[in-house]
């Protein structure tokens, strides 16, 4: 079949969405085998049993509430209420701060955001502010999405006199994040050796009644907004998480809402040929064989994108990541994803993509009609800088094919609230079809939260570390010898808490011919 037969079988349109999806380079076949057959019929029972909330989260005992976000019908007649009130509180509070009937102490609006949260509560409202942020927006936002004292410094010395009229909105769904429960108390003591009284300045995010609402609640915050455990951090870019910061910045709620629900729509229907999600699941899986064997190299060429590839690259690696199955088999599944733009990443990594290793397929995405800038010729053809764009997409696309690399095209005719929703509500039914096809719980985190563990050991042993130099480390001692006082048997992690101790000013190293035999000292 000639490339462009196979390009027009190969293509699905949402001409209500501006979104066409085109998979013709992805050399799938025409007809999926029974075996194949049958997992996506199960997928798509799947979709159906989400919906209607049954537990599909069955580790955690929970329901898979994100689709009910942006259709509240669809929810059971408690969580539909919930949805409802909880948007309407949001455009409440963002209402009354943007017209200044909340506004910062010193009696002038507030100008800056400061959101502190981490993963799912960090970083769809950094894809919505820098895919949609206007011109001239009433608020700028920043980030503390890390416990980095040194990002934080940044932040504060960028915000400096503006931190009298900066709102805080911490958001955790536990309400329990190491990093975010930091993030909050350096904000909290920056407010104070202003004079500042953080309660007036700060809003919370978080399940009802965790520690975090608790804190809010009893020094008298200026709001609480909750969040459900049937929301998965990664897809709460529809609830309160993405919502009130997208309001507070000017965006239109409803319309990315909207623009999710009508790609929820279309990704309902129970027809491969018809459905677009479940084509990028089935891509995803023909690529891969099923075991994420090729990486998802996500390459939008649009600057107001290039956090996308970060954003999938939680959604994905945090839902598919998974060692075991549903039915408890250790299958070590997942897809790796990276990314960051076309056509910069022509100068970077894609010199890779097109000679070196085949361990990857691209996702190109397009946006057709961009800035204005971009009218005016640029060479002797009369060709403008938006001709040279779409040109690197086109040529990299075809000389990625040529040279036996798979890829696949998103175009948005438009990028703007509506079809940013549609985006992300494409790629969260994806997940939800992939994990069916290779049978795991996309919906919980099991390394994530053995990571938090992990760290709360290393800062147990710090502090007996810590505690013992204090009382006898005049006269300097060699890690080995610290790990012998103290009784533990892990020689290098104690190497490593003195080393940290040493770089925060608590003692000094003295350099030996090797590390053992270094010697710290208070
Ligand atoms: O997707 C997830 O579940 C995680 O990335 C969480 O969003 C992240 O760990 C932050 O959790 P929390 O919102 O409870 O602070």
């Amino acid at each position: 079949m000639s490339d462009w037969a196979t390009y027009q079988k190969s293509v699905i349109r949402y001409p209500e969405i501006g979104f066409t999806l085109d998979t013709s380079r992805m050399d799938a076949p025409s007809e999926w085998p029974e075996e194949m057959q049958e997992k996506i019929e199960r997928a798509f029972r799947d979709r159906a049993s989400i919906e209607a909330g049954e537990i599909m989260n069955p580790d955690e005992g929970r329901a898979v509430g994100h689709y009910w976000l942006r259709n509240p019908d669809l929810a059971p007649d408690e969580e539909g209420a919930w949805i409802r009130d909880v948007k309407a509180k949001v455009e409440d509070l963002a209402g009354k701060i943007l017209r200044g009937e909340i506004k910062a102490p010193n009696d002038r609006a507030f100008r800056h955001i400061l959101l502190i949260g981490i993963g799912g509560s960090a970083l769809g409202p950094q894809l919505v502010e820098k895919a949609l942020l206007p011109p001239n927006p009433p608020v700028d936002i920043h980030f503390f999405d890390n416990t980095d004292p040194g990002g934080m410094s940044d932040t504060f010395a960028e915000l400096g006199a503006g931190l009298a009229e900066t709102l805080v909105i911490v958001i955790s769904k536990s309400g329990g994040t190491a990093e975010t429960r930091n993030g909050m108390l350096e904000a909290e003591a920056a407010f104070a050796a202003r004079e500042l009284a953080f309660p007036k300045y700060a809003v919370a995010v978080t399940g009802e009644g965790s520690k975090l609402d608790k804190y809010a609640e009893e020094n008298g915050w200026i709001a609480r907004i909750p969040m459900s455990d049937w929301i998965g951090g990664r897809t709460s870019v529809m609830s309160a998480v993405g919502l009130l910061p997208a309001a507070l910045l000017g965006l239109n709620i409803d319309r990315f809402l909207a623009g999710a629900a009508a790609m929820d729509e279309r990704t309902r229907v129970d027809s491969v040929e018809e459905n677009a999600s479940m084509q990028l699941a089935l891509m995803w899986h023909h690529a891969g064989n099923g075991a994420g064997e090729k990486d998802m190299v996500i390459l939008p060429y649009s600057d107001r994108l290039d956090l996308m590839s970060k954003y999938l690259q939680q959604l994905v690696m945090e839902s598919l990541g998974k060692e075991h199955d549903l039915d408890g088999n250790v299958v070590n599944q997942g897809i790796a994803v990276y990314g960051n733009k076309g056509s910069t990443d022509q100068h970077a990594y894609v010199q890779q993509l097109r000679d070196g290793l085949r361990n990857f397929f691209a996702t190109f995405i397009e946006v057709r009609t961009t800035g204005k800038a971009g009218a005016m010729p640029v060479d002797d053809l009369g060709s403008t800088t938006g001709d040279y764009l779409q040109g690197f997409l086109r040529g990299t696309r075809n000389a990625l094919y040529e040279s036996g690399r798979l890829s696949m095209t998103i175009s948005l005719e438009e990028l703007n609230a509506f079809t940013l929703g549609s985006l992300i509500a494409l790629y969260e039914r994806a997940v939800s079809f992939y994990a069916s096809l290779v049978n795991i719980n996309a919906y919980h985190q099991p390394g994530v939260e053995a990571g938090k563990k992990a760290a709360g050991e290393f800062l147990d042993l710090l502090n007996r570390v810590k505690n013992h130099l204090a009382e006898t480390g005049s006269s300097g001692v060699t890690a080995e010898t610290m790990a012998q006082n103290i009784g533990e048997t892990d020689v290098e992690a104690v190497y490593h808490c003195l080393n940290h101790l040493a770089a925060s000013g608590f003692c000094k190293r003295e350099d030996g011919e090797s590390v053992g035999e270094d010697v710290f000292a208070c």
